[in-house]
């Protein structure tokens, strides 16, 4: 057997991609309600010009979502036909304090997860729980800042503690922040950021990470306070950065392209900045502004294992002006010549996710927990009302594989693999529902038009084969 007999197999989803009722049972306004299914979602958003929040005449797909909140049980037996050990979802900060100010929670919004957890429990699957995946109230974007404002980890602090105080026999597996590096790349989402023109947004956005790093470090500590038995994770959005050529300046490039999206689980895991961080803000006119006890609060609260999402690899050159562009996981890349074209808009490496595991594993040394992968791509429900989606069997198989070897063959530690989207939900990247990452289906257009009935795909029968051979399957010419 290669993987433990208690390998955590299963999928993920998130609050605002999913769950749809977003001014319901006395849920708040989230940042991300406010984006609109256009090309502007990723943007930077500019107060003093450019504003694309709250557009007129916009659909806004986190109103609908899958409807997993009308849908949850049923969507839950679903997973649990197909043999899933473990269910990441997150909870949405706005439905448990509307506007992050509340002195008691909405009793209505943990009732919820009072359910969904009984639902897991009942066909015992272990539940993994993303505390803030791209969720604020929306009310602290408006008067905070976001968590450009340092009062925003005490009001997070406040929000977790509830959850995990609720929670404390039922959830073991916690993750503080869904990709905490992403607040770089799409800081409206990432970090409820808004910018003036004139003003140096990285100061902010550094800032705004120093408030989720400290954040992070005192959940793990009140959790630890809580229940002992707690596990932490960091998040990172990862994937190995290849030079373009052997040429040492584009193997140089590659070496900082990297180190700046391993800042934030350097931090999260060594419980410290590293010191090329240090200097790469003094060459900014990045000035943190930091109290005291910060960094023996990181310092003495570090995670316990490293989770990450793997979509594709990337590649960095020196020189990239003239090269071919991709994306890699929404942001922009060179395009590998080396891999084949996919019906993915980003690049499928398999054997990526191998590379990229033994990078975490030899910086680390803590078990890895794959919580994100999968192909978003269009599907097809046939004529006979059934989707024959072979091309994210595929993908799965090449990545399951790959992943296997790294415990076979390379020795490392894995608590899990959890694909992502496995019900079909709305996009980050461009809002849309036919970008579709699930095994299970879900009958609704870009509008959220449609009988979002549910059926397992082809892909979904298949997984399940997988979940119940623990892997093995695939290495008997499956
Ligand atoms: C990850 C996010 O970055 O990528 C998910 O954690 C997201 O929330 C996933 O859905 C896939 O990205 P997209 O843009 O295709 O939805």
């Amino acid at each position: 057997m290669i993987l433990n007999k208690d390998f955590l197999w299963g999928g993920a989803i998130s609050a605002n991609q999913s769950e749809g009722c977003y001014l319901d049972y006395g849920k708040g306004l989230s940042q991300f309600d406010n984006l609109p299914l256009n090309e502007n979602r990723l943007k930077e958003v500019f107060l003093d010009k450019d504003n694309i929040l709250n557009e007129k005449d916009q659909y806004y797909p986190s109103h609908i979502g899958n409807k997993f909140y009308e849908n949850y049980k049923e969507d839950i037996a679903k997973l649990a036909e197909l043999g899933f050990k473990c269910f990441r979802f997150s909870i949405s900060w706005p439905r448990i304090f509307p506007t992050g100010e509340e002195h008691e929670p909405n009793i209505k919004g943990l009732e919820f997860y009072d359910n969904i957890i009984k639902e897991l429990k009942k066909h015992n699957i272990e539940p993994l729980i993303t505390i803030s995946h791209f969720d604020m109230p929306f009310y602290l974007v408006e008067n905070y800042g976001g968590w450009a404002d340092r009062r925003v980890v005490d009001l997070y602090l406040k929000y977790s503690e509830t959850i995990m105080r609720r929670y404390k026999d039922d959830v073991k597996y916690w993750i503080p922040f869904n990709e905490m590096n992403m607040i770089m790349h799409i800081p409206y989402i990432g970090g409820g950021l808004t910018f003036k023109s004139n003003e140096n947004r990285l100061q902010k956005k550094y800032q705004a990470t120093h408030h989720q790093l400290l954040a992070n470090a005192l959940t793990v500590k009140i959790g630890k306070e809580i229940n002992k038995n707690f596990k932490f994770g960091c998040m990172l959005a990862a994937g190995k950065t290849y030079a373009y050529t052997c040429k040492p300046e584009d193997v140089f490039a590659a070496l900082e392209h990297e180190k700046h999206n391993l800042f934030f689980s350097d931090v999260q895991v060594r419980g410290e900045y590293p010191r090329y961080v240090k200097h790469y803000f003094k060459e900014n006119n990045i000035d943190l502004i930091v109290e005291e006890n910060d960094f023996e609060i990181l310092k003495s609260n570090t995670v316990d294992f490293v989770s990450f999402s793997y979509y594709s690899s990337a590649c960095s050159a020196a020189k990239d002006e003239g090269l071919e562009k991709s994306q890699a996981n929404g942001a922009e890349t060179i395009r590998n010549p080396y891999l084949p074209k996919s019906n993915s808009v980003w690049q499928n490496d398999p054997l990526g996710l191998r590379i990229t595991m033994n990078q975490l594993y030899d910086r680390y040394q803590l078990p890895l927990f794959i919580v994100e992968n999968g192909l978003g791509t269009q599907d097809k429900l046939s004529e006979v009302g059934t989707i024959e989606d072979d091309y994210r069997i595929d993908y799965m198989r090449e990545h399951i594989k790959n992943m296997m070897l790294a415990v076979k063959e390379d020795g490392i530690e894995l608590v899990g693999y959890i694909m992502w989207g496995c019900i079909d939900l709305t996009s980050v990247s461009d809002g849309r529902m036919s970008k579709r990452y699930g095994v299970i289906y879900v009958d609704s257009d870009d509008y959220g038009n449609g009988s979002f009935k549910r059926i397992i795909k082809k892909s979904g029968y298949w997984y399940k084969t997988v979940i119940e051979s623990n892997g093995e399957i695939l290495f008997k010419g499956l």
